[in-house]
């Protein structure tokens, strides 16, 4: 078959396409034909080595995609061939080959039928960034569940793949969202999304700004996949026991940072790993989202679908701030 392979750890730039043989599913496995692959970073995260995964070589990555079933292992009874399924999240693309190639072995306990109504392009790409935003969500209560609604939550990077399924989800939960982007026509589409309030985050009066917009009320949850030099300010629009789970660094390191700025308030920070959901938890966490969705008649956004032989050209995409998703049509 035909994939991108990752010979070594030099980059998404370095990816060759080449043919391998086709993968056999195991017991308790299926084989997908791929019809769409969906990019994320820490697709390059990985092929720079920055990223805790530890792959035999050649690797395949694609943690996220859609295909038909086309056989499946001994044990496995719930699928059948002729099916098309989404991938929920599991090992495909981190330390088994992923997606971005002709066929994919699966967990066949890590694949999910297409929602109703859902096209096969919306399904690609949803299940990472929606499974993060809801653990990002949900991670502050025990068990897990939603924030009250009526809580302000300001999500950074919203217009990625996790900013937006943020917003979305919080729309959903009834809170008041305040999204940022650096892009005017992304903030405009942040607010046709749902999102109360926009916000340029390389504005000078940023702060200012956001507590003008939310008048006496402060922010009670951040999901910030940017880090970077906004981190440290986004702490100060938190109110008392305000929270912010941690996602990502598009933005690169934090600069500089008081921790005296979390304690009179009572501020916590805690890390999102999507990597920790079980396949169960994976699924019982999907229902809902799909659910909220539903009823809340939104879709997980595509951002843009490229050939499979233009890969890079999709990462080159993702690099410089997709709205929503980049896909990549493997076959029709
Ligand atoms: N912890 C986990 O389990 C987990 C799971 C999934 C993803 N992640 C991580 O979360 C982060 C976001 O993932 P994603 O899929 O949403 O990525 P994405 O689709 O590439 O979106 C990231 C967004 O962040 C903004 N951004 C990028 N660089 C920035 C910068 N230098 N300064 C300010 N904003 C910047 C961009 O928005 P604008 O251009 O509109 O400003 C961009 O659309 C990544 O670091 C990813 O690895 C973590």
């Amino acid at each position: 078959m035909r994939a991108w392979l990752m010979d070594g750890y030099e980059g998404v730039e370095k990816l060759r396409l080449g043919e391998v043989p086709e993968p056999q599913p195991g017991p308790e496995q299926v084989l997908l034909r791929v019809k769409f692959a969906a990019l994320n970073p820490a697709d390059a995260f990985l092929a720079r080595k920055m990223y805790p995964a530890n792959p035999s070589l050649p690797h395949i990555l694609g943690r996220d995609g859609v295909g038909d079933v086309i056989a499946v292992g001994s044990g496995v009874e719930s699928i059948r061939v002729g099916v098309t399924v989404g991938i929920l999240r599991c090992e495909v693309g981190v330390e088994q080959w992923g997606t971005l190639a002709e066929k994919v072995v699966v967990p066949a306990k890590s694949v999910t039928r297409i929602p109703t109504g859902w096209s096969d392009e919306e399904m690609a790409g949803a299940p990472l960034v929606f499974l993060t935003a809801w653990q990002a969500l949900t991670q502050w209560l025990n068990p897990p569940a939603p924030p009250s609604a009526g809580s302000v939550l300001l999500v950074t990077g919203a217009s990625g793949g996790v900013g937006v399924a943020s917003v979305l989800l919080g729309k959903s939960m009834n809170l008041t969202v305040v999204a940022l982007s650096r892009s005017a026509e992304k903030r405009a589409k942040l607010k046709q999304l749902g999102a109360d309030f926009v916000f340029d985050p390389m504005e000078n009066k940023l702060l200012e700004a956001v507590m003008a917009a939310l008048g006496p009320r402060k922010v009670d949850l951040v999901v910030d996949s940017v880090g970077g030099a906004l981190l440290p300010q986004v702490v100060t629009v938190l109110g008392y026991g305000g929270r912010i789970s941690v996602v990502g660094r598009s933005g690169g390191m934090v600069p500089k940072f008081n921790t005296a700025t979390l304690f009179f308030r009572r501020n916590r920070i805690g890390g999102v790993s999507v990597g920790d959901f079980t396949a169960q938890e994976a699924h019982a966490a999907w229902e809902q989202i799909v659910g909220r969705l539903d009823a809340l008649g939104q879709r997980p956004q595509v951002d843009t679908i490229v050939p499979f032989e233009e890969v890079k050209m999709g990462f080159e995409r993702l690099g410089h701030g997709p709205m929503g998703k980049v896909l990549v049509r493997v076959a029709d």
